[in-house]
C-alpha cells in the first residue's frame, strides 16, 4: 500500500493505492484562501496539518487494515509558496502562495541583482518564491531577520510527518535559488536575496527516500515508520501520475490555474515568452511549462458574481459552432506565460444589449483556450514538440470546454480512461518508486486513453481568427489601465 498527500490550494487530497496502483481510498479535506489585499493570497500552514490530519483520519478509519500494510508516503503540493520558520521551527506569518502577485516590484529589482535567468532559467516572475523573500525583507524586516528556514508548502508537511527540513528538485526549481541545470542551491541567488544555504532545506530527488514518518504519529496511526519519499510539486506529480515522463505528449491542466506540461531529457531553458523550466521528480529529466494563473478561476469568478454554480454555467455551453460574439481575457489574478504581468487585469470585450449568460461563459471557456494558445506557442518557441496532451483537472470534466481547448490550441487531447490521474496518484507512485528503488515505466506508465479530442477544421478557422484579436487585445488595454 502506498500513500499520495497532495496539498491543493482549494483541499487536502489522500489517495491509498495498492501495489498494482488501483485505489483503495481517498480522503479530502478543504481549505481556504485568504485575500487582505488586492492581489495578495495566502494560507496557514498550521490549517495544512489540519487537514492532512484529518483527510488520514478518514483513511484510517475506513481502510484500516490496508493502512496498516502502508509501505511508503509520498507528497505533492502547490508551488513557489514561502513558509518562513524560525529557529525552533515556529511559523513567522502566513504562507504567502504561487497566485499572490504583491512582490511585481522585487522582480525588477533582484533580475538586476545575478544571473536569475542563465542560472536558475526562469524570468523573476511575481509567483515565485525569491521575490517573495525580497518584499518581506522590505515590508517585514522583522519577520526576515527571525526567518531560520525557508520552506515549500509540502516540505512543511515533511517537517510535521518526519522533522526533516528536505526539499525535492521539481519543486525547489521554482524557487528561484536552484540552480536547475545542476540540481542544487545556488549560492549566486541565494546571496542576491538575502539569504544563505543555512536557511534552505536539504534537496533530493522526488523519487528518494527525505525521511521517515516520526514514531509519534506512526504509534497515534498504528502503522510502521515508513520512508516519506521527496514527492513533487503538483504539476511534476500530476506528469508521474499520467506517465509524462518523456518528450513527446504531455498533459493540459484545467486546474484553478492552467498548465501545459511537456517532459524533457536536458535542462533547455528559454524565458522568452515566460517559460517555465523546472527539474523533473526523477532524476536527470526536466520539464517545461506554460503557466496561466486563472483557467478554472474565471469559471469561479464568473459564478461567485452572477449567483449560478460553475455546473450551470458550463450547462449553458453545449453545442459549439462558432465562437462566442464576447472576447474574454482571463488576467484576473494578472499573467505569468507569456505576458509575465502581475498586474494584468481581466476583460470582456464586445458586449451588446443581446448579449446573454451563456455569451459570458462561452467567452470565458474560449479565452482560456486562447491563452492554453498562447502557452503552445511559447513551448514551440522554447524547442519543444507537442502535438498531443492528456487532458485533467476539474475543468476537463467539460466535454464542450475540450472541444473549444484543441480547436483552440490546435493540439488533440487524450481524455484518460476513467480514473484519478491527479497529483495525489502521482504522488503515490513517487511513494512506491523510493520504496522500490524503480523509476522507470513499470512504475510510470501512461494510462490507457478513452477518447481523443482532435481539432474541429471549422472551429479551428474561426478560433484562429480570434486569436488574432485577442493577442493584440492586452497590448492595447495596458496602456489604457495603467
Ligand atoms: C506552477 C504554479 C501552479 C501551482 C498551483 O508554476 O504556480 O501550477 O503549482 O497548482
Amino acid at each position: 500500500m502506498y500513500l499520495g498527500l497532495d496539498l491543493g490550494t482549494s483541499g487536502i487530497k489522500a489517495m491509498l493505492v495498492d501495489e498494482t496502483f488501483a485505489p483503495v481510498g481517498v480522503a479530502h479535506a478543504a481549505l481556504t484562501v485568504s485575500r487582505p489585499h488586492a492581489g495578495w493570497s495566502e494560507q496557514a500552514p498550521a490549517d495544512w496539518i489540519a487537514g492532512a490530519e484529518a483527510a488520514i483520519a478518514t483513511l484510517l478509519r475506513d481502510h484500516p487494515q490496508e493502512m496498516a500494510r502502508l509501505q511508503a508516503i509520498g507528497l505533492s503540493g502547490h508551488m513557489h509558496g514561502a513558509v518562513l520558520l524560525d529557529a525552533a521551527d515556529q511559523v513567522l506569518r502566513p504562507c504567502i502562495l504561487w497566485n499572490d502577485g504583491r512582490s511585481g516590484r522585487q522582480c525588477a529589482e533582484l533580475t538586476g541583482r545575478a544571473d536569475f535567468h542563465g542560472i536558475a532559467g526562469n524570468l523573476v516572475m511575481a509567483g515565485f518564491t525569491a521575490p517573495k523573500l525580497l518584499w518581506v525583507a522590505q515590508n517585514e524586516p522583522e519577520v526576515f531577520e527571525r526567518t531560520a528556514k525557508v520552506l515549500l508548502p509540502k516540505d512543511y508537511l515533511r517537517l510535521w510527518l518526519t522533522g526533516e527540513h528536505v526539499a525535492e528538485m521539481s519543486d525547489a526549481a521554482g524557487t528561484l535559488w536552484l540552480d536547475v541545470g545542476k540540481r542544487d542551491w545556488s549560492d549566486a541567488l541565494l546571496t542576491a536575496t538575502g539569504l544563505t544555504r543555512a536557511h534552505m532545506p536539504a534537496l533530493v530527488e522526488g523519487s528518494d527516500v527525505s525521511g521517515h514518518l516520526r514514531a509519534e504519529l506512526a504509534d497515534r496511526w498504528g502503522i510502521a515508520r515508513v520512508p516519506v519519499a521527496g514527492g513533487g510539486g503538483d504539476n511534476a506529480a500530476t506528469a508521474c501520475g499520467m506517465g509524462v515522463m518523456t518528450p513527446g505528449t504531455g498533459f493540459l491542466s484545467l486546474g484553478t490555474s492552467g498548465v501545459l506540461f511537456a517532459a524533457t531529457e536536458a535542462y533547455a531553458p528559454n524565458t522568452a515568452d515566460a517559460v517555465h523550466t523546472f527539474c523533473h521528480a526523477v532524476p536527470q529529466t526536466w520539464h517545461q511549462m506554460g503557466v496561466i494563473l486563472s483557467a478554472t478561476d474565471s469559471m469561479t469568478w464568473l459564478s461567485e458574481i452572477t449567483g449560478k454554480t460553475v455546473p450551470g454555467l458550463a450547462a449553458l455551453v453545449t453545442e459549439v459552432k462558432e465562437p462566442s460574439p464576447v472576447t474574454f481575457l482571463p488576467y484576473l489574478s494578472g499573467e505569468r506565460t507569456p505576458l509575465n504581468d502581475p498586474d494584468a487585469t481581466g476583460a470582456f470585450l464586445g458586449l451588446r444589449r443581446a448579449t446573454g449568460l451563456a455569451d459570458l461563459a462561452q467567452a470565458a471557456m474560449e479565452g482560456v483556450a486562447m491563452a492554453f494558445a498562447d502557452c503552445v506557442h511559447a513551448l514551440r518557441k522554447a524547442g519543444t514538440s507537442i502535438e498531443a496532451a492528456y487532458a485533467v483537472g476539474g475543468g476537463a470534466r467539460s466535454q464542450a470546454w475540450l472541444r473549444i481547448m484543441a480547436s483552440a490550441t490546435g493540439l488533440t487531447l487524450l481524455e484518460p480512461e476513467d480514473g484519478d490521474f491527479g497529483a495525489a496518484f502521482g504522488a503515490a507512485k513517487l511513494a512506491a518508486s523510493c520504496a522500490t528503488g524503480d523509476t522507470s515505466e513499470r512504475i510510470f506508465a501512461k494510462p490507457a486513453v478513452r477518447a481523443e479530442i482532435r481539432p474541429d477544421a471549422g472551429l479551428a478557422q474561426a478560433y484562429a481568427k480570434k486569436y488574432e484579436m485577442y493577442h493584440t487585445a492586452w497590448p492595447c488595454l495596458r496602456d489604457l489601465t495603467a
